[in-house]
């Protein structure tokens, strides 16, 4: 029997200012999905957060984009709201852009990442989730995981592995997507996702006689893109990404050693920095150091019957330390150069932020030369 694991986060609100999710706010939504759990509507859920964004882990058997699913999501996230605008917190309702749920949670604000599959015999599951970035952010990884060698040593050792994996990669400003094989295309998968501001990794599939069936996912990410909903600057989507793993697919820790290497991300101060992405532990979850570093945790899971056995927290590990020391060595490096690029995005990627409104005020005292 097929299972869905769907993984929706929101901004809600936060203390102080976009630093972290109180407990109370998480207490709020595990009060309402323990009911759902109950009444049976999801087989089971776990709350987590990263930053300043609520993350809703939910297993179920009603498929992907289910109208009764997402509605539970959007009713946690509006009862999290309330509660969050009676304390004042930060950013109350931040992320739920529109009034009313209209069937899907797609395009009224949260992010998503969800996947249908038939879950096997022993079924890892490994969730990553990280604040004050961009989709984009995950394809570094992503690629990594499932397509360099050097990383993953199954892809060259494993016979289930070794023929490669499909990649689906979405045009999130022409809303395209194309579906390209590695490792033959390796060279053009490359040459779209280096530009991760609009080129993302959706989803990576099996081939056509892998061990898994061809046409269920094995990875997914949220491609949510906030400005394009608001039409205004209103934070970065922050992303999610779900990874199952082993037995024919990469093994947890092929699945966990490109976060390794903090590489460098956008986001930040204002959703306007490039800065190193640093894997935390769970307690330190929460963006400090001009409001950052951008930061990604990992929650590991086995399913069982669609129940989750877990959360184990991946990055809670000395065999980070070193990671997270060069993130802040790196984060210090990048914040020297102040406002100037290439710590600050590129000009053209400002148009999203509030910088134009500066802009404006002197365009009338510009000259011709
Ligand atoms: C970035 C982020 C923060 C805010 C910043 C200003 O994603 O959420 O860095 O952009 O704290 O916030 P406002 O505009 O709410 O004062
Ligand atoms: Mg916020
Ligand atoms: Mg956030």
């Amino acid at each position: 029997e097929k299972i869905t694991v769907s993984l929706i986060k929101a901004d809600v609100g936060s203390v102080p200012g976009h630093v972290v999710v109180p407990d109370e706010i998480k207490k709020v939504a595990e009060a309402f999905l323990e009911e759902k759990k109950q009444n049976g509507d999801i087989i089971d859920y776990r709350v987590l957060n990263v930053g300043d964004d609520l993350e809703l882990i939910m297993t179920h058997r009603e498929g992907v984009d289910s109208e009764k699913i997402h509605g539970i999501a959007w009713e946690t996230f509006e009862l999290a709201t309330k509660r969050a605008k009676e304390l004042k917190l930060y950013g109350a309702g931040q992320d739920l852009l529109k009034e009313a749920f209209s069937g899907n949670i797609r395009g009224l604000g949260p992010g998503v990442a969800e996947m249908e599959f038939t879950e096997r015999g022993a079924e890892p599951l490994l969730a990553f989730m990280m604040d004050k970035t961009e989709p984009g952010a995950f394809n570094l990884p992503i690629f990594r995981i499932f397509a360099d060698p050097f990383n993953t040593a199954g892809l060259v050792i494993d016979p289930s592995l070794h023929n490669g994996f499909v990649f689906e990669i979405w045009d999130i400003v022409e809303h395209k997507r194309v579906f390209m094989n590695s490792p033959e295309e390796m060279y053009d998968i490359l040459a779209l996702i280096g530009g991760k501001s609009r080129f993302v990794i959706k989803r990576i599939f099996p081939k056509e006689g892998s061990k898994l069936p061809a046409d269920e996912p094995v990875a997914t990410v949220s491609t949510e893109k906030l400005f394009q909903i608001a039409g205004e600057y209103v934070g970065k989507d922050d992303p999610v990404a779900l990874v199952r793993a082993q037995s024919g697919l990469p093994a947890v820790g092929e699945v966990l050693e490109p976060f390794a290497f903090p590489h460098l991300v956008s986001g930040w101060m204002r959703g306007s920095h490039n800065g190193p992405i640093m894997p935390v532990p769970f307690h330190y979850a929460k963006c400090t150091r001009f409001d950052g570093p951008p930061r990604v945790i990992g929650a590991g899971f086995q399913i069982c019957n669609g129940k989750l056995v877990g959360p184990v927290d991946l990055f809670d590990d000395p065999a980070f330390d070193y990671t997270r020391q060069k993130a802040a060595e790196i984060a210090e490096y990048m914040r020297r150069h102040g406002p100037f690029e290439p710590h600050r995005l590129p000009h053209e990627d400002m148009e999203y932020t509030t910088l134009p409104k500066v802009l404006d005020k002197l365009k009338d005292r510009f000259e011709d030369v």
